[in-house]
């Protein structure tokens, strides 16, 4: 297969972790067959410092004409700001518009290897296996909003939603919850919050198409308590936008580390394979405190990798043996430094890269 894939480094450690991620698609290319290329471009404040813009017209139109996206990450104290008229993260905001990638897929798996890497006591984590799905192109982070500005006195940002972002949002949950076991949470605060009694709303009338599907409806604080005392009891999560954000990074910490998980983002762009055309990253940031120190886990970008394989462009076998490359990393004891403990081997981001790419050339 040949596939072209545009790859955003991004900022801090975006692109190293992603050089291990196109590292380990060579390598899958390499075994298998394929024909990958990747077209790098600009956004993020790597783009606002090249371009005068955090999202440069060409990336998009990149970006439209592949047939999936591999980021890194985006952001630093460079770019901080308050008062500038352009910032990082708006560029990421702005190609997930762009694309229409309404639905981000944030596996939360807990390798058992990793389960003394996590804050989380063992008996609380065995059997942690969430997707949550969070609404992507919606809610206060594109509702209208006001800037104070410095001597500004009033600011606001609206929780908007309209019935049709809610539908295909819960929609994609529902089927990827019919494909695993059957249960769907969705996470609201109907209590409070008019958004989401819409949300609510909609989500029970959607459902109804699902008579096979055990529903549950959670208001997002108890959900944030759910998720540290019985996070085992869940398997797909949706929400919407914000809750989504901040449930995800809550939920990396029963993976052990956020340097472990990936994400997907997919909406109804179809690339020409009619697949998907997706945008993969890692869920963590670009972390400026060590970036260019070559210490960063390049895991949740390689593991991201896969999941683009396996969306974007139907090669389920591929990305299986990614991830059982990852597993096998693991198991032999060599840890990055975030999910290092006592008896395992620390390693930096070109060294665990390397690992995973001989396991994955020697996967039969
Ligand atoms: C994420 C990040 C982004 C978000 C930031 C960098 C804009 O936190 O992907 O979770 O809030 O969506
Ligand atoms: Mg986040």
């Amino acid at each position: 297969m040949d596939a072209r894939i545009v790859v955003l480094a991004g900022d801090g450690i975006g692109p190293e972790v992603t050089d291990e991620a196109k590292k380990i698609l060579s390598a899958v290319a390499d075994k298998f067959g394929h024909t990958f290329t990747f077209d790098h471009q600009l956004m993020g404040g790597c783009a606002i410092d090249a371009k005068g813009t955090s999202l440069p017209d060409e990336t998009v139109d990149a970006a439209k004409s592949a047939d999936a996206v591999l980021l890194g990450a985006v952001g630093g104290p460079k770019w901080d700001n308050p008062n500038a008229s352009d910032r990082p993260e708006r560029g990421l905001l702005g190609i997930r518009k762009a694309l229409n990638l309404f639905a981000n897929l944030r596996p939360v798996k807990l390798h058992p290897q990793l389960v003394s890497a996590s804050a989380i006591k063992e008996e609380v984590l065995v059997g942690v296996d969430l997707l949550v799905v969070r609404e992507l192109t919606g809610g206060a982070y594109f509702g209208p909003r006001k800037e104070a500005g410095e001597e500004g006195y009033e600011a606001y940002d609206t929780m908007l939603y309209t019935r049709p972002e809610i539908e295909r949002v819960v929609r994609l949950a529902a089927d990827a919850a019919m494909g695993r076991s059957r249960r769907l949470t969705s996470v609201d605060k109907a209590n409070v919050l008019a958004s989401s009694r819409l949300w609510r709303r909609v989500t029970v009338e959607v459902l109804k198409d699902y008579p096979d599907l055990e529903v549950e409806h959670v208001l997002v604080d108890a959900m944030a308590m759910h998720l540290i005392r019985r996070p085992a009891d869940f398997d797909v999560v949706v929400s919407e936008n914000l809750f989504g954000d901040i449930l995800t990074d809550e939920a990396s910490m029963l993976a052990g580390s956020m340097g472990m998980l990936p994400s997907a983002s997919l909406g109804d762009v179809m690339n020409k394979h009619n697949l998907p055309l997706g945008l993969y990253e890692p869920i963590h940031g670009s972390a400026p405190d060590i970036a260019g120190k070559g210490i960063a886990n390049p895991l949740a970008a390689i593991l991201s990798s896969a999941m683009l394989l396996r969306h974007s462009l139907g090669l389920e076998s591929e990305a299986a043996a990614i991830e059982a490359a990852v597993d096998a990393v693991l198991n032999e004891g060599v840890r990055t430094g975030d999910i290092a403990h006592t008896g395992t081997e620390t390693v930096g981001t070109v060294v665990m890269g390397d690992l995973v790419k001989t396991h994955l050339l020697g996967i039969e």
